[in-house]
């Protein structure tokens, strides 16, 4: 009987052991970006985004201002989605041409602009890092969304 079970518990203790080692989550709440990262990407937002989307992020008719409506839109979801569109999607005269530290720092100006506040460590670019971060407004009345945002 011990014999049988024992791989078994084996493998369920390397379960336990791998869930441990898996750093805690954190929300955009925590303080999950530096403040040199949010000055370094206020700098590109002013040269590669605000043409379109404003210098105070209030947008256009046509153009989504970067405010609450935006932080409600990706409320709940992975900071690395928003990372992963934001890459690949902007600025939408040129998308793609934004390196990926070049993106983290401009999602730290967002995330500075809109309430969020700066913590010691810097926030990462890399895709498994950032999708343990859950974006969360400032005000807990943005966070409409159910299900995360994936486009
Ligand atoms: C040429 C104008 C233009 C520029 C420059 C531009 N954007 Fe956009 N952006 C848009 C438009 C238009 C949309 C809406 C696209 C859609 O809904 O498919 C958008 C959407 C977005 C969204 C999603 C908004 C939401 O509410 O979900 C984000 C985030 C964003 N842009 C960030 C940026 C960043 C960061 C930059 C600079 C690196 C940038 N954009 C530069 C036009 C632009």
């Amino acid at each position: 009987m011990l014999l049988r079970t024992a791989p078994l518990l084996a493998a369920a203790l390397t379960a336990l052991a791998a869930i441990a080692a898996t750093p805690p989550s954190a929300s955009t709440r925590d303080g999950v970006y530096t403040a040199a990262q949010a000055e370094a990407g206020a700098r590109l937002y002013a040269t590669r985004c605000a043409m379109c989307h404003g210098r105070a992020l209030e947008g256009t008719f046509e153009i989504p201002g970067l405010g609450d409506r935006f932080m409600a839109h990706w409320s709940n979801a992975p900071l690395s989605n928003l990372h992963d569109y934001v890459g690949r999607a902007m600025p939408q005269f040129a998308p793609g041409s934004l390196t990926p530290d070049d993106t983290t720092n401009i999602i730290a100006f967002l995330l500075q602009a809109n309430g969020l506040p700066a913590g010691s460590a810097a926030l990462p670019s890399e895709t498994g890092a950032l999708a343990r971060i859950t974006v969360q407004p400032t005000d807990l009345k943005l966070t409409a969304r159910a299900v995360p945002r994936t486009q």
